[in-house]
């Protein structure tokens, strides 16, 4: 029996501590049941999933950056068939709630992916990444369009019964506009954030050191960046928050808390400590002793501003 009550909800979903793990970092969990027992974290979102599945891009894919990396995977991927065919019976084995993140390049196809999806019951919520080409619009991205934002979430939440989490983009000006959107058309928490667009190039050849010349810069370095961000969502929507970005030791993850984040994900540090989760709760539990929390929820938006 713990002392410290770690458990949070996330509307209306429960889990028995704050840490999840970030959507592509983690696969579909089963590299990671070697590093960590999967029973003691507190979720884990799956790599995004499309309809059909997914080569991504050509590589090179990852390039290291000052305190972070920049990714252009492009949403490789299994495809949902195969996620639930041959991924799902491994997850299954734990009792941990498992999130799909889906991805797509319709409003079609995110509505189609969830309708497969959500009749597997071994599935507790769906996290949509509308960080996503939107090939209709020219390409432009969901994450940057309001409406595209609303009409996702209305038609997701319309076919599924399961909770719906959109997971926004930090490259708008007010990221407070698209939760409020999110909240209006019925979906249950927001995830923030995803990458940040970065690039690097290679002096010798002038060339980008990234095949895409763009990709998605995670890690400590964008983690003031994701605070500002759940803090501005927190000061003007009334939604549940999964802070994400750059959390790297548990004194990141009490600071997203206070931000204003029920729960929170863990992402790159999943490439250098995959272990890291499992160590970072006997630290929370100890700051929540020391400060005299019964419960680590109370932490959430305790901000003194
Ligand atoms: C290699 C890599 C792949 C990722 N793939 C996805 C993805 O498929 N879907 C998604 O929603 N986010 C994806 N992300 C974003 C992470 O889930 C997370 O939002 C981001 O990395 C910020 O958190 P961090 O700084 O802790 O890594 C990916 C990140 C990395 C580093």
């Amino acid at each position: 029996m713990n002392i410290v009550d770690l458990s949070v909800q996330v509307g209306p979903l429960n889990f028995r501590n704050p840490i999840l793990l970030a959507s592509g970092t983690v696969g579909y969990g089963n590299e990671m049941s070697e590093f960590l027992d999967l029973n003691k974290i507190g979720g884990i979102v799956t790599k995004s999933l499309s309809l059909k599945p997914r080569k991504g891009n050509p590589p090179q894919r990852i390039v290291e950056t000052p305190s972070g990396m920049l990714n252009a995977i492009g949403l490789a991927n299994v495809g949902v068939e195969v996620f639930l065919k041959e991924k799902i019976p491994f997850l299954k084995k734990y009792d941990v709630p498992l999130i799909c993140n889906i991805a797509a390049s319709t409003i079609e196809e995110y509505v189609e992916c969830t309708k497969i999806l959500t009749e597997e019951e071994a599935i507790s919520a769906f996290e949509i990444n509308v960080s996503c080409p939107n090939v209709k619009e020219g390409g432009l991205q969901f994450g940057n369009d309001i409406s595209a934002v609303g009409k996702i979430t209305e038609k997701v939440k319309s076919v599924t019964r399961k909770p719906v989490i959109v997971k926004l983009s930090p490259n708008v000006s007010y990221i407070s506009e698209f939760a409020k959107i999110v909240k209006q058309e019925g979906g249950d928490a927001i995830s923030a954030i995803n990458t940040l667009v970065g690039t690097a190039f290679d002096i010798n050849t002038r060339k980008p050191k990234i095949k895409n010349v763009t990709g998605g810069l995670s890690g400590p370095a964008i983690k003031p960046v994701a605070l500002a961000k759940v803090l501005e969502i927190k000061q003007k929507v009334d939604i549940p928050i999964i802070g994400i970005g750059g959390i790297m030791n548990w004194k990141d993850i009490i600071e997203f808390m206070i931000a204003g984040s029920s729960a929170i994900q863990i992402g790159t540090l999943n490439f250098i400590n995959p272990a890291a989760p499992i160590e970072m709760l006997q630290s929370l539990e100890s700051y929540c002793m020391k400060n005299k929390i019964e419960k680590i929820s109370q932490l959430t938006g305790s901000y003194q501003i």
